[in-house]
């Protein structure tokens, strides 16, 4: 089968260039010597109006078919969040999907690739089987950007290894209100924070040689997104996809700040945010998308929309449809996330440009800009997947990559002292312990939304280690580990544990189904606390995407972690809660104490959180504090020795 398709698809592109070739000569734009923007200017000038409105259509793969493809000229395909060829998809199953598209493409007219996008927003997160990284708010607390290049790195390669070229990440949103659905998406609610994490841009796409042009990406790299383009993760309570209500300097110095670094990096996309800014909807602003982004900032490559977010320029959405394509389109966005009613996206276009109310110079920018990515990209020259790539899928390496960064973003917010020594880093060697919570045993929970399906969802879903599979594995086998998921308040009584971890958390959630006025701790979490920490000392371990109400339980705790959403490789919380390396996060977000504080951010004036933005303990300083006790009494006995001599 792979044989024939191959076959199959040499025969096609002999074809493509044999037509080529069969003209005197071979058109500009198929060479690939000559200068991207000379290509760009001789397959616009060889394009009809209908190819150029397909180049400009991005449709779901639910509803695409070569008939589709063809019959449309469509530019780009998505997978939308879950969104897979079939249940557990391998990756030749994905590179069968995605070629078996672009082979349509590549038999049109003039042979235009298209590109296949997905959310590839914490690893490769839609596959089953792909390593899955923490999410953002946890890589925030590394500030290691080095690592998330890395990172974006062994994600660029997962996502090859399935035959796609373009993701929609990283989000650079500032997230300044926690109720916010999306805050885990953020690195930070400090903008440079944010700024220093684009750094996986240049681990996606791979280095650019010219600021500002997009990336010049080999076919181990992929063509990334800044998003959501602005303000999104600033509205009013956190509400999402709402109004962020700001000066256009706050709205530049927090939300702005981030595009700056992703276009001198060379982000080949950016995605418009659904949300307002002073009651505008971001997808008609036109002086924020073609007046501030493109021609003030330079941004060369194409502005994309979000999931319907033409449709959502009206609420209720799509009431008025071609007057939204109009505002949208001369707003500056170049490609429209239909994602399904293509047939009327390209009935009002045609019907738009006809009467000029589109002009054919907004037409021919944005499709000048998406040629320019993907001549960029290199995927005239290599259309089709390299199989040869399948293997980088979950890769080891890449899973070891993920337990480092793992390591690197927990935080450390209390640990009590233990006799002499801290509490945390715990002995591997105890007699028996209890690990228990909803959250111990659940990879779907430690992931969190956006991994396999859109709103993610708890139990084994894809392959990990879980937080119990990891303490397993790095305890003495002389200890005696119990595991209880929901202790009763008796359980625990006079069973004799050295000590309990508590895995507790938010179960998973994506968007606005995640907007949270309360932010309490689920109430099995608290049972859970309560039933083990008032019985047995306890390390509490928070698996969530954000802080959530602690205070009126830390006294229970002996020690507190926040995990936040951490993936498929929870030996990284092993490691560190055993002390085989030192706890080093830092909070990237203010801990409040009260959910009515918010929203309280890092520099407000009004500014008492439980544990500051930038806070955590070092186990290393901890142990330090206790080596230091243990040499001072030390020396008190020798000299106490010396005085009897
Ligand atoms: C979603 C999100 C966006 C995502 C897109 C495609 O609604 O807002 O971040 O990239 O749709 O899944």
């Amino acid at each position: 089968m792979a044989w024939a398709s191959f076959l199959q698809c040499v025969v096609l592109l002999l074809l493509c260039v044999h037509a080529a070739m069969a003209s005197s000569d071979v058109p500009l734009y198929k060479n690939p010597e000559a200068a991207v923007e000379a290509r760009v200017k001789d397959l616009l000038s060889r394009m009809t109006l209908e190819e150029k409105i397909g180049q400009m259509m991005q449709i779901e793969r639910s509803v695409a078919n070569a008939s589709t493809i063809q019959t449309n000229f469509i530019g780009s395909i998505l997978s939308g969040g879950g969104s897979v060829p079939k249940e557990q998809a391998s990756p030749t199953d994905w590179m069968d999907m995605v070629d078996g598209f672009q082979k349509a493409a590549l038999s049109t007219r003039l042979c235009i690739p298209l590109m296949y996008g997905i959310d590839a927003v914490h690893g490769h997160n839609n596959v089953y089987g792909a390593t899955i990284f923490p999410h953002n708010v946890g890589l925030g607390c590394t500030r290691d950007p080095d690592l998330v290049r890395r990172i974006g790195e062994a994600t660029a390669l997962e996502v090859r290894g399935t035959g796609i070229q373009y993701v929609f990440a990283p989000c650079i949103a500032v997230c300044r209100n926690p109720s916010w659905g999306r805050c885990y998406e953020s690195y930070s609610e400090d903008p440079n924070l944010v700024r220093n994490m684009t750094e996986i841009i240049v681990g996606l796409q791979g280095k650019t040689t010219k600021p500002g042009s997009p990336f010049l990406a080999g076919q181990y790299n992929v063509a990334a997104t800044a998003k959501h383009f602005v303000g999104d993760g600033g509205t009013n309570h956190g509400a999402d996809e709402r109004n962020t209500l700001s000066s256009y300097k706050s709205l530049v110095n927090i939300h702005m700040v981030g595009y700056f670094d992703a276009i001198a990096k060379g982000v080949s996309t950016i995605m418009v945010s659904y949300s307002s800014w002073n009651g505008q909807k971001m997808h008609s602003n036109r002086f924020l998308i073609s007046h501030v982004l493109k021609k003030q900032l330079g941004f060369k490559g194409f502005v994309i929309s979000d999931w319907q977010g033409i449709d959502k320029i009206t609420i209720p959405a799509g009431i008025n449809y071609t007057s939204s394509v109009e505002l949208g389109v001369n707003a500056g966005i170049d490609m429209i996330m239909i994602p399904f009613d293509y047939p009327s996206f390209h009935a009002d276009m045609l019907a738009l440009v006809k009467s000029g109310h589109i002009s054919m110079r907004r037409i021919n920018d944005a499709v000048g800009r998406i040629l320019r990515v993907k001549f960029t990209i290199g995927l005239f020259e290599h259309p089709l997947a390299d199989r040869s790539l399948a293997k980088m899928v979950g890769a080891q390496d890449h899973r070891d990559l993920a337990r480092e960064a793992v390591r690197k973003s927990l935080v450390l917010l209390k640990n009590e002292r233990n006799g002499n020594a801290p509490f945390v880093p715990l002995s591997k060697r105890a007699t028996k312990i209890l690990v228990a919570g909803s959250h111990a045993d659940d990879i779907g929970r430690q992931c969190g939304g956006w991994t396999t399906t859109w709103q993610g969802q708890s139990g084994g879903i894809t392959p990990g280690t879980s937080v119990l599979e990891a303490i397993k594995s790095t305890i003495d086998t002389s200890t005696e580990l119990v595991y209880e998921q929901l202790p009763d308040s008796n359980f625990a009584k006079g069973k004799g544990f050295d000590y309990a971890i508590v895995v507790v958390g938010e179960d998973p959630y994506a968007e606005f189904f995640g907007d949270d006025a309360d932010l309490t701790l689920p109430n099995m979490g608290t049972q859970t606390i309560k039933n083990v920490c008032t019985l047995v000392k306890c390390v509490v371990v928070l698996v969530s995407g954000r802080p959530l109400v602690v205070e009126p339980y830390l006294p229970l705790m002996n020690g507190l972690v926040a995990a936040w959403l951490p993936g498929t490789e929870g030996k990284g919380i092993a490691d560190v809660l055993f002390g085989d390396y030192p706890f080093e996060g830092k909070s990237s977000r203010t801990w409040f104490r009260r959910a009515s504080q918010l929203p309280m951010n890092v520099n407000d004036q009004q500014y008492d959180p439980l544990f500051p933005y930038g806070f955590g303990l070092t186990t290393a300083a901890v142990v330090g504090d206790a080596a230091s006790s243990r040499s001072s009494t030390l020396l008190f006995f020798f000299t106490l020795v010396l005085c009897f001599i």
